[in-house]
């Protein structure tokens, strides 16, 4: 390097370290600084903060998938193989007796579950029929009289088409409850059919 070309190094360094000292600037490069740390905060400061305690290390809600259980599992409490509604209607018997426990048990179940679809009479004009795409089916007329109680039994435990199932709803005990219900309610005289309201889409 020539003397010459040394001098004017030396003379560029002396003007940046001058610059750099100048209080101006670096109450800038301070400020500068500042704003770096802030925009790489840790995220725990990130907005919105009212969820951050929120998004903590915990296991969320389903990040792991349920239990699945293997096929052919049965219950082991009052539990029944799968059958279909065919198969119930004529395997199902029932041995419990309708007892007056037993059909104020059943009475309370049915209040409770089908009424506000199949109405306190059984007749399908419940609280909640009308909203309903799929009318519920009348209970009392000569064809539903006419059902085996495996039948009913079985559309208790899985349902029907528009029906929703009771499997994990009701024990065996219980649906057998409801269908001795159902007969009682069945034996007084038929009601008055239930022309239907306007069905509401
Ligand atoms: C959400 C309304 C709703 C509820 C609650 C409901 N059902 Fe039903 N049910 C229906 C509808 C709709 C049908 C017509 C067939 C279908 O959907 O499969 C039906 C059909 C039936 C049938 C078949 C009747 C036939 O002639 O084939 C039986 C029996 C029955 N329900 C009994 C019950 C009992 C007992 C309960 C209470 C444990 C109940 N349902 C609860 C809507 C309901």
């Amino acid at each position: 390097m020539s003397p010459s070309k040394f001098a004017r190094g030396r003379k560029k360094l002396a003007a940046t370290v001058a610059s750099l000292l100048n209080p101006l600037r670096a109450a800038r490069y301070a400020a500068a600084a500042a704003l770096l740390c802030a925009a790489t905060a840790a995220p725990a400061w990130s907005f919105p903060w009212s969820i951050d305690m929120y998004r903590g290390p915990a296991l969320q809600p389903l990040e792991v998938s349920p239990r699945v259980m293997p096929p052919g599992t049965l219950p082991v409490d009052t539990g029944e193989p799968p059958m279909s509604l065919e198969q119930m209607t004529v395997r199902m018997h029932n041995t419990l007796q309708p007892t007056p426990e037993n059909l104020a048990h059943g009475e309370k179940l049915y209040y409770d579950n089908c009424a506000p679809c199949h109405g306190d009479s059984g007749t399908g004009n419940g609280t909640v029929a009308h909203l309903l795409h799929y009318p519920p089916y009348n209970l009392m007329n000569s064809v539903a009289r006419e059902l085996p109680d495996g039948f009913i039994y079985g559309y208790i435990r899985d349902g029907g088409t528009h029906m929703p199932a009771y499997y994990d709803a009701m024990n065996s005990d219980e649906r057998w409850d409801v269908v001795m219900y159902v007969r009682q309610l069945q034996k007084k005289p038929a009601p008055p059919v239930w022309v239907g309201m306007p069905i509401v889409r």
